[in-house]
């Protein structure tokens, strides 16, 4: 049966995820068996569409790329009543993400959750705030809660610690967990200045909404209480993790680490201490040119997992992006899929 989807949210990431749907439709039956419809749209700048049926989601990208309004298919229903009321099997949250209060996402969720509909999102406030709580009403609903695109975008981090890694226990989680700051500072280090690489960074859809989370380290900060909380089973909240970002790194300061063989990279934590405590952190670091966390740059993320029975594992790759973001909203559509089977 053909996988029925809303999305909540059509910006960078909706728009990346649908034109994935779109130009891998024929490759995602033939190699997975998977179909799909697009059912439902929302977005606060193009409107609400359903069609139960499916919509013309070729139509929807056009439009919101020449930034129009929905004509087709337009509902009367907001957001909320569109979510519990369409026929959608899965709601893929892609709204802003809003790391003090978790914004309207949260209520998409639990709405989505408590009507029997899987929730797939990338919004880093509803894991970060309720992963637990959500994931409580997706367990008594029978459905799916997964996040694997809060966390280093579409490569695996949630799914690698709950699939592949099964069974180890892991110790410390540590590395470069934001693509905007890390793309800032390699391309500061070519001499580019703040303000105009930040721009930049906004134009490719790296950084939020709100830049203010990625160049502060709050962006981090919500991926070191998902992964303390998801990956590590603690309890951690926003206010227990130390957060430093690099709005202070002065050109001084990186002609210093040249001058010393290092580099500076903004630093995610999460460890567990010998008491079995979990603590977080989020820091720049001057890291010396010959550790691996070193040679990773642009909006490249890379996370080293200590475990028990492996030792270290780290995996590199894309932490944020259109694509890399949509990409990571098509895995957990595909591994639902894969399950319900
Ligand atoms: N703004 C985030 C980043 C996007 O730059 O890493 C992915 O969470």
């Amino acid at each position: 049966m053909k996988n029925r989807i809303a999305i909540i949210g059509f910006g960078t990431v909706g728009q990346g995820l649908a034109e994935i749907l779109l130009s891998k439709k024929e490759f995602l039956q033939k190699k997975y068996n998977y179909t799909f419809e697009v059912v439902a749209i929302s977005d606060f700048a193009y409107g609400n569409v359903y069609n139960s049926k499916g919509l013309d989601l070729e139509d929807c990208i056009k439009v919101a790329k020449s930034k129009k309004k929905f004509s087709k298919d337009i509902t009367k229903w907001d957001t909320t009543s569109l979510i519990r009321k369409c026929n959608a099997d899965v709601v893929c949250e892609l709204t802003y993400t809003d790391l003090t209060t978790g914004g309207p996402a949260i209520n998409h969720c639990k709405v989505a959750l408590e009507t029997g509909k899987s929730v797939v999102t990338s919004n880093k406030g509803p894991a970060a705030l309720y992963y637990s709580k959500l994931k409580k009403i997706a367990d008594k609903n029978d459905v799916d809660f997964k996040i694997e695109g809060t966390v280093v975008a579409g490569t695996p981090i949630i799914n690698l610690t709950e699939g592949p890694l099964a069974g180890c226990e892991i110790s410390k989680i540590r590395g470069i967990l934001n693509g905007t700051t890390n793309y800032m500072l390699s391309e500061m280090e070519k001499g580019m200045d703040y303000n105009a690489v930040l721009k930049v960074a906004q134009d490719l859809g790296y950084a939020e909404a709100d830049p203010t989370g990625d160049v502060e380290g709050y962006d981090a900060r919500g991926k070191v209480v998902i992964l303390a909380n998801v990956v590590m089973g603690a309890k951690l909240e926003i206010k227990d993790v130390e957060c430093q970002g690099i709005t202070k790194i002065t050109s001084k300061d990186i002609e210093k680490a040249k001058k010393e063989n290092s580099r500076w990279k903004l630093i995610g934590s999460v460890e567990k201490t010998k008491d079995g405590n979990v603590i977080g952190s989020v820091a720049p670091e001057m890291i010396s040119l010959s550790h691996p966390l070193a040679g990773v740059m642009g909006a490249t993320n890379a996370l080293t997992f200590t475990t028990d029975l492996l030792g270290d594992v780290t995996i590199v790759g894309p932490g944020a992006g259109r694509q890399q973001t949509g990409f990571a909203i098509l895995t957990d559509l595909l591994s639902i899929n894969k399950k319900n089977k």
